[in-house]
């Protein structure tokens, strides 16, 4: 396959004699947790493929994410719940979401009542589109009965959003670049790691949609940042340096990486034309007093997304301390994945 490869073509080769089938359960559900990129994914190769320029790695959020219900229904049109409101068909939300179930159907058929339950701000930088998709996938492989690999799940779900790639499991997730067109190699792998000390603290201070989105972001950075160019090279170094971090249970030096990469992709965005900023004042003033934190000796480190809310790193013995200094923020419950025993949230087929 060329350049011009389309998602569906994907999901047909993915799908084989599967695709456009008909559902064989009476609903399929599924959760999927999101995800904070510690190293994160800044550009695009492919936009039709959501095929990144680098690779990034991720922490998922555990409990925080979304569940999907989905149930065939016989009606000429899908029909979207997102947190107990229906959605206006109208809607970017509901375009969207329904352009991505039409990748797995013939049209006219099986129209679905999708029933989305989501704990976190929907657009405000908390990746709400990677557990929306991701869930999404993996509710679509129950209701199909299509008992696909993770990987090829990862794949499906990087076509409604790249960072959802990740969201197909807990823990911690590389996203591999890949170097195909077609973009087959190009999905999340788990990594065989555990570290129940780290901690993840949210720091809301907006839940407002994000002015910009990612995909229009980055695409302007890639087209304009005279920094881009170094952007490559610094992910390559801090995946290296977060990997030995997360397998030695280095705290300190995650902790730097983290926040040295999110700084970084934050100036590629600062100096693309028109200049992309998600801080709002409040996001710099939890950043300064990360700094003056750590300038007392306490090992506090943060990240931030396409969004203007923070997100605090820490060892879980200093959850007290973070919380005093910081009386809103959320403490995340993370969970992993066990790599050997089941490398599927889902139970499912593994790769
Ligand atoms: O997957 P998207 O299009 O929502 O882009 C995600 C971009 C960042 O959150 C800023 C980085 C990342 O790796 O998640």
């Amino acid at each position: 396959m060329g350049c011009c490869v389309k998602k569906i073509d994907i999901v047909r080769r993915i799908l084989g004699e599967r695709w456009g089938s008909v559902p064989q359960s009476l609903d399929g559900k599924a959760f999927a947790p999101t995800n904070i990129a510690l190293c994160k994914y800044w550009g695009k190769r492919n936009q039709e493929l959501n095929l990144p320029v680098t690779s990034s790695l991720s922490i998922s959020l555990g409990k925080k994410g979304a569940s999907v219900a989905l149930k065939p229904i016989a009606d000429t049109q899908d029909a979207v719940v997102l947190n107990g409101n229906a959605m206006n068909q109208e809607s970017a939300f509901y375009k969207r979401l329904v352009h991505f179930l039409d990748l797995f159907r013939h049209a006219n058929t099986t129209r679905l009542a999708v029933d989305i339950q989501s704990n976190i701000p929907v657009a405000a930088g908390l990746a709400s589109s990677a557990c929306g998709f991701a869930s999404l996938v993996l509710a679509l492989n129950e209701l199909f009965a299509w008992r696909l690999t993770t990987a090829d799940l990862s794949i499906l779900a990087r076509l409604g959003s790249g960072s959802a790639s990740r969201s197909i499991w807990q823990g911690f997730v590389e996203w591999q670049a890949g170097e195909r067109r077609d973009g087959m190699d190009s999905h999340g792998v788990l990594l065989d790691e555990i570290w129940p000390d780290l901690c993840i603290g949210l720091l809301i201070v907006s839940d407002n949609e994000k002015s910009i989105s990612s995909r229009e972001a980055m695409q302007r950075t890639v087209a304009t940042s005279a920094l881009y160019s170094a952007w490559p090279q610094k992910v390559a170094d801090d995946l290296i340096t977060l990997k030995q971090a997360i397998a030695h249970h280095d705290f300190e030096l995650l902790g730097q990486a983290a926040e040295s990469n999110a700084m970084t992709m934050h100036a590629t965005m600062l100096s693309a034309w028109p200049a992309v900023s998600y801080a709002i004042p409040e996001t710099v003033l939890a950043m300064q007093n990360v700094w003056r934190l750590r300038q007392q000796g306490l090992p506090l480190y943060f990240t931030q997304d396409a969004g203007p809310n923070i997100k605090l790193l820490f060892e879980k013995k200093n959850t007290d301390f973070v919380k005093s200094h910081f009386p809103h923020v959320e403490i995340i419950e993370l969970l992993f994945t066990e790599p050997r025993a089941s490398a599927s949230v889902t139970g499912l087929d593994v790769s």
